[in-house]
């Protein structure tokens, strides 16, 4: 596939708006150790891609060592890459929000980035990437429903967002690609459902809060589809990336029942929560809905719409 440099600088396939991605494409996934890095190499393979990994860590073969904080990376392994999914940054709602916590996660989403922009152009068959975001980037007031022009709110994710996605806009003014502002992401093992299952498995579940504080989500094998469309599609600009909105109590309610668990207890008040979390009580008694019309306007379809059906399988899976 042939690349020339547009007028802006920026790295683009041969057949502009109109890609034949190449199926046996070798794609990139930095921080694809992870929750969504795991399940995303397994479909893109699935597909007939080659899937690397860009970790610390390495120890397969398919994964190739950096070190972003120290400017350190295999290049010789990279020559083939046509698409990097930038996935890094250390988990948000693993420890308390100290002062110290805010900057890693800041750090871990930033840094990453930065050192990926600075190596872009060593990478010769590089011409697409997508950069994480999150979807709690909004002020979240009640009764809005927040489309992607919306401004950054004034909370602490929002400053993450707004540092993170920067620094994916650097990459963006060298190569062609999208920024995902992705929702909670619903996955057989781990992550939010996890711990609101965990209780719940327990009888010793209940909603969180008022109960009708609003959720976006997305489920995990809609949000990897989601990614391999936006190569395939060479999809351009941000979109929040969420099947829908749910509220805590629906989302409750519908693990309860599919666990086949009554839920007697009373709701968690939220000061009690703010207690024993801190500042990341955020993450749960935040009361957000964003819209998803515009990645629907781009052609690509949910397999999980729906609540109940996105629940379904992941809980009779784990
Ligand atoms: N899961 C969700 O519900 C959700 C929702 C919204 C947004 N997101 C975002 O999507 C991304 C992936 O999520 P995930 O759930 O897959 O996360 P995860 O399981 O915590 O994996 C994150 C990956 O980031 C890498 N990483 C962490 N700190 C790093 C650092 N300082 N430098 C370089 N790499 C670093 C790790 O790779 P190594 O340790 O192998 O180097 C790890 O594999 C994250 O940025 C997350 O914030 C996730």
């Amino acid at each position: 596939m042939s690349e020339h440099p547009t007028e802006q600088g920026q790295r683009h396939s041969g057949t502009e708006g109109n890609l034949q991605v190449n199926q046996a494409a070798t794609v990139l996934i930095a921080g694809g150790t992870g929750l969504i890095g795991q399940r995303l190499k397994q479909l893109f393979e699935k597909k007939g891609y080659t899937v690397l990994v860009l970790t610390r860590r390495p120890k397969a073969n398919h994964e190739v060592f950096w070190d972003p904080s120290n400017g350190k990376i295999d290049l010789e392994k990279l020559a083939a890459v046509q698409c990097i999914i930038n996935l890094c940054g250390e988990n948000i709602g693993a420890a308390r929000w100290t002062a110290s916590r805010k900057a890693a996660l800041i750090k871990s989403r930033v840094e990453p980035a930065v050192f990926l922009a600075s190596i872009l152009d060593k990478l010769p068959a590089l011409n697409y990437y997508i950069g994480a975001s999150g979807v709690n980037c909004y002020a979240a007031e009640p009764g809005v429903v927040y489309h992607e022009s919306a401004p950054y709110g004034p909370d602490f994710l929002s400053t993450v967002v707004q540092a993170w996605e920067k620094a994916h806009q650097e990459i963006l003014k060298q190569v062609k690609g999208s920024v995902l502002r992705i929702a909670m992401v619903l996955t057989p093992q781990g992550g939010a459902l996890a711990a609101m299952k965990r209780p719940i498995a327990m009888g010793i579940g209940s909603a969180i809060g008022s109960g009708e504080q609003m959720s976006p989500w997305i489920h995990i094998d809609d949000l990897c589809e989601l990614m391999i469309f936006s190569f395939e599609k060479q999809l351009e600009g941000t979109y929040n990336a969420l099947a829908a909105n749910n509220s805590n109590s629906d989302l409750t309610k519908t693990i309860a029942q599919l666990l086949h668990k009554p839920l007697w207890a009373p709701k968690v008040p939220a000061f009690a929560l703010k207690l024993l979390l801190g500042e990341r009580a955020f993450l749960v008694l935040t009361n957000l809905k964003a819209s998803n019309q515009k990645l629907i306007q781009t052609g690509f379809s949910f397999k999980y719409p729906d609540l109940k059906q996105a629940l379904k399988p992941l809980l009779t899976k784990s």
